[in-house]
């Protein structure tokens, strides 16, 4: 017996040093040690022995279990090791490749324009608003003194949803909206897409950005959109810009003035930027026309207004000298990444 037990003690150590799994292991610790086991069914004919061999064998077959089971922890432990050496072989990593690099995006030059302006406002205590793009032709046309015959139609031809509704071709729609919702002092701008039939060419797209402004209270006279206009082109292109107004005319304003800047490129004296001109024509503006401060439920008697109208592709053309408006549409990294 005694033999018996020393020879599963070497088959059990022999075999466990094969066995490369958990489940494996498992196995043969049933076969060895389990109620069926190897081992167990020794111990059963315990009965036979002496009583001076039983606790001698006894003592042996306890020592033999013993050990099984150490050497059964040891090679669990064993295997571990090995498994996650093999894991991290797998999953091996060579910290020396260089990292794929994330690519961060950064704001469009209209964007960063158009921020800036928005700052300037709010710093003049000019509320931000929005309105709609696709608009009732009374808002974009009609409300603002331009009647279904008036010929100032034709040079802003829109896409049409239908007779009625179409793509805005300036933000002054969004001055009929906020008038009709708000009752005065006003102090507004509202930037925006607007959409005309154009041709693309160097100058013209069918889509581009408008800033409308709109202050309407008591008192308010052409010097004030003088001063606001003033202020906004010094803090665009420097102190020493200058801006000069022209006479014109826009059906929703009496006077009207195109507002043009002095040349940064020049300084005035005239280049090739400005076309020989010295300055350089950014906006439309004038006095709210009394026709339509009343469409819009304001009485003209006691309140006037001034309103204008920037173009800010251009605004960001002549900032940063871009000569052709696609490169502001195209998504070209080439020329974004240079903002
Ligand atoms: N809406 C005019 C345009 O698109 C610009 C403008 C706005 C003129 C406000 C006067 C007052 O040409």
């Amino acid at each position: 017996m005694k033999d018996a037990l020393l020879k599963i003690k070497s088959l059990a150590k022999d075999e466990l040093s094969k066995v490369n799994d958990t489940k494996a292991l498992e196995e043969l610790r049933v076969k060895f040690l389990g109620k069926k086991g190897e081992l167990t069914s020794i111990l059963k004919q315990m009965g036979k022995l002496s009583a001076e061999e039983r606790p001698v064998i006894g003592q042996l077959a306890n020592q033999v279990r013993a050990e099984i089971e150490e050497s059964i922890t040891n090679r669990v432990k064993e295997i571990k090791a090995l498994m996650l050496e093999k894991k991290l072989k797998e999953e091996e990593l060579d910290v020396t490749l260089p990292g794929n690099k994330a690519t961060i995006g950064k704001l469009h030059p209209l964007n960063i324009v158009l921020n800036e302006i928005e700052e300037i406002f709010m710093g003049m205590g000019f509320d931000v608003v929005d309105g709609p793009e696709v608009e009732y032709d009374y808002y974009n046309f009609e409300a603002l003194n331009l009647p279904l015959d008036h010929p100032a139609r034709d040079t802003q031809d829109t896409f049409y949803i239908t007779d009625n509704i179409l793509l805005r071709t300036q933000t002054s729609s969004v001055q009929v909206h906020v008038m009709e919702e708000k009752k005065p002092p006003l102090r507004i701008i509202s930037p925006g897409r607007v959409y005309r039939s154009d041709a693309v060419d160097a100058t013209h797209s069918p889509l581009f950005h408008q800033i409308e402004g709109l202050v309407v209270d008591k008192g308010i006279t052409m010097s004030d959109l003088v001063g606001t206009l003033e202020l906004l082109m010094k803090r665009l292109y420097g102190d020493d810009c200058k801006i000069r107004l022209r006479p014109h005319h826009f059906p929703f304003t009496e006077p009207s003035a195109e507002v043009d800047v002095m040349c940064f490129n020049c300084g005035g004296k005239g280049c090739s930027m400005c076309k020989d001109e010295g300055y350089i024509e950014l906006l439309g503006a004038g006095m709210v026309h009394p026709k339509v401060l009343a469409n819009c439920g304001i009485d003209p008697e006691v309140y006037s207004g001034f309103a204008f109208g920037l173009g800010l592709e251009r605004i960001v053309m002549r900032r940063y000298g871009i000569n052709d408006m696609r490169l502001l549409f195209e998504n070209d990294l080439r020329f974004l990444n240079q903002f």
